[in-house]
């Protein structure tokens, strides 16, 4: 049985990581899938060539999402293809990390901009397709640092708490309107993003974690899937971690 039958659903930065599996999962689950990206463009192109050969529907979009404007070109994009809009799971992210003496603005900018002000965006857009479909599911991915904080990352922990804020919101701005909004908070998950550290930075990371290994995207995306679903349907406005327990109080 596939839960995600007929559903239409935007991942943003979907070309690879922990975005490329949960438009994957969306798809296998019956899902048609939005594949945004910003650069990757040969990637993005690979998963949509993938997903048409198991037969399902999709689009490749290019936008980058900390532009207002790209943001409504994706949803719209989205909405023209296939009428209707179900499920907006925001993943596209970054960091520049640096401890605060030295961290420049731009580097500040960049991060909120990417991270906080794209949710803004797309979930502004997105929502109007939804009320008009009487149903959605935004997903928002943040991060365990976004509940914990972490040094060096003070621009990505104000991000990724700011989602948190942002999602609560809006879940309570729809719940009577048949859409959910909810947070899902990674650990460490083995990516490109993840790959970026050194020996000594990764088991520092696995001596945080009680199952003293990194996640993988599917851990992820099994999640997104089931918030995606009717299956989840009394779930709103709740900040779920995905990390081998590392956040846990
Ligand atoms: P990644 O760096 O492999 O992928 C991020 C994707 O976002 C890339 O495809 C990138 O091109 C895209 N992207 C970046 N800026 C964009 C923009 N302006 N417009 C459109 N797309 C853009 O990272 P990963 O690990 O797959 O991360 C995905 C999400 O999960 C991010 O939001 C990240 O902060 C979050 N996360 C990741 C963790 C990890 O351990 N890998 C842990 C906690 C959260």
């Amino acid at each position: 049985m596939q839960f995600l039958a007929n559903k239409v659903c935007v991942v943003t930065g979907a070309a690879r990581g922990i975005g490329r599996q949960i438009a994957l999962t969306l798809a296998e689950q019956g899902g048609s899938v939005v594949i945004n990206y910003n650069a990757s463009r040969d990637a993005a192109d690979a998963l949509g060539d993938e997903l048409q050969q198991k037969g399902v529907q999709s689009l490749v979009v290019q936008a980058n999402v900390s532009q207002m404007g790209d943001a409504k070109k994706l949803i719209d994009a989205a909405v023209e293809k296939f009428s209707k809009l179900d499920v907006l799971v925001n993943n596209a992210g970054i960091t520049r990390d640096g401890l605060l003496a030295i961290m420049k603005p731009e580097d500040w900018q960049a991060v909120i901009d990417t991270n906080l002000s794209s949710v803004f965006y797309t979930t502004k857009f997105a929502s109007k397709a939804m009320l008009r479909n009487k149903f959605g599911r935004i997903i928002n991915i943040s991060s365990v640092v976004g509940l914990m904080g972490n040094a060096g990352q003070a621009n990505y922990a104000a991000s990724k708490a700011g989602i948190i804020g942002f999602t609560k919101s809006v879940a309570r701005e729809f719940a009577q309107r048949n859409i959910t909004a909810n947070v899902i908070c990674p650990g460490f998950i083995d990516t490109d993003m993840t790959r970026q550290l050194n020996e000594a930075q990764v088991n520092a990371a696995q001596a945080q974690i009680p199952m003293k290994r990194f996640g993988s995207p599917l851990d992820v995306s099994n999640l997104v899937a089931y918030l995606a679903s009717d299956l989840a349907g009394y779930v709103t406005g709740q900040t779920i971690a995905v990390d081998g327990g590392m956040s846990m109080a």
